[in-house]
């Protein structure tokens, strides 16, 4: 059977701050998805929390893109976005970019990763999703689950990863994408994706019969609506198992953490913590970035699970090293590179403060001189 597993993502009000969500609001989105469910519109629903972000996982057979399937996630958006306002809850409907649907959710706001597929006699599946970071937080870890022998031996092992995988790389600022095919491009791969501010993975394919591999949601929500507005934090669906990846090699690159961008105001830089479903709630200078793993088994487009796959006491170590970079991190204050690059920082909140300064500027040459000489340096100009 083709079903799609679609997850679609938002931020539609924060429990306190930016910190986690409020359980009435993830009840209503959780409820109104269900009632689809029963109206059998979607197979099978299930409903995801990652420090403020709320993510709604269905599976069903209107392919990638349905209007129906993208409008559910929507309303239901909507309706958890009443409740928020109603609780005052910190930034309720920050997400929803606009008042009406317009038949796709992508570019208004929520983000997205979609996928359809023939079913495997067993489809082990695991969704990832991440606060206080932007979706090429995922450029790494995607590249050691398909393209590094060191992480994942089923590459060399497994005869069906041997031809490796394609990366479709998109560019955030044109729109445009490359595909890149595994191990006799790589060296191209990296060294677009190593530019975590421009380049994101949005697909991966196996080579040896072009099946979806991975896929993750690539919204900018700054550049949407043209101004900071929230991070965009981020959702992956990745398959496992059987010519895919087994669940430990795609895990395994969260056990080694690495930074990446979004922690506080959007604006810094941090560790990107594996936690536990239970431990998905920043607090500390509004982070560290944090990223939970639901496992599920799909059968009969059913979501069996989710498994939490970070509870396992074999990452504690990460979250230690995690928190050991957080502090290194947080010795730098506002300076960077714990605050991110100028260039970066063009769609957060700081160019409205250096506006102020713009016409305190001198020329610092034209200074120094008498003011005889900069009459006569006037007259020559
Ligand atoms: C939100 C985030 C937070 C906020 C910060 C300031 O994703 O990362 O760190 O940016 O709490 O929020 P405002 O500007 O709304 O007071
Ligand atoms: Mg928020
Ligand atoms: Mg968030």
């Amino acid at each position: 059977m083709k079903i799609t597993l679609s997850v679609i993502k938002a931020d539609i009000g924060g429990y306190v701050g930016h910190s986690s969500t409020h359980p009435e609001v993830v009840n209503t989105v959780k409820e109104y998805v269900e009632k689809e469910v029963e109206k059998g519109n979607l197979i099978d629903s299930d409903i995801l929390t990652c420090g403020d972000d709320i993510a709604i996982v269905m599976t069903h057979t209107h392919g990638v893109d349905s209007e129906l399937v993208h409008k559910i996630a929507w309303e239901a958006f909507e309706r958890g976005t009443e409740v928020a306002k109603k609780l005052k809850l910190y930034g309720a409907g920050q997400d929803l970019l606009t008042d009406t649907f317009s038949g796709n959710v992508k570019g208004l706001g929520p983000g997205v990763a979609e996928m359809e597929f023939e079913e495997r006699p067993s489809e082990p599946v695991i969704v990832f999703f991440a606060d206080k970071t932007s979706p090429s937080a995922w450029n790494l870890p995607l590249y050691e689950m398909f393209a590094d022998p060191m992480n994942t031996a089923g590459l060399v092992i497994d005869p069906k990863m041997h031809e490796g995988f394609t990366f479709e790389v998109l560019d955030v600022y044109t729109g445009k994408a490359v595909k890149l095919s595994t191990p006799s491009e790589l060296y191209d791969l990296l060294a677009l994706i190593g530019s975590v501010g421009k380049y994101v993975v949005k697909n991966v394919y196996r080579n040896y019969d072009g099946e979806i591999a991975a896929t993750a949601s690539t919204q900018r929500l700054s550049l949407i609506a043209g101004q900071y507005v929230g991070k965009d934090d981020p959702v992956l669906i990745v398959r496992s198992q059987s010519g895919f990846p087994a669940v430990g090699e795609i895990l395994e690159p969260f056990a080694r953490p690495w930074i990446v961008e979004g922690w506080m105001r959007g604006s810094h830089n941090g560790p990107l913590m594996p936690v536990s479903f239970e431990d998905a709630r920043p607090s500390r200078f509004d982070g560290p970035p944090r990223v939970i793993g639901a496992g599920y088994q799909i059968a009969e487009g059913k979501l069996i699970g989710p498994n939490d796959m970070f509870k396992d006491p074999a990452f504690d170590k990460a979250r230690q090293v995690a928190q050991e970079i957080a502090d290194t991190l947080r010795r730098q204050g506002i300076f960077e590179p714990h605050r991110l690059p100028a260039e970066e920082m063009e769609y957060t909140t700081l160019p409205k403060v250096l506006k102020k300064l713009e016409n305190r500027f001198y020329d610092t040459e034209v200074e120094r001189l008498s003011d005889e000489q900069k009459i006569e340096k006037e007259d020559m100009d």
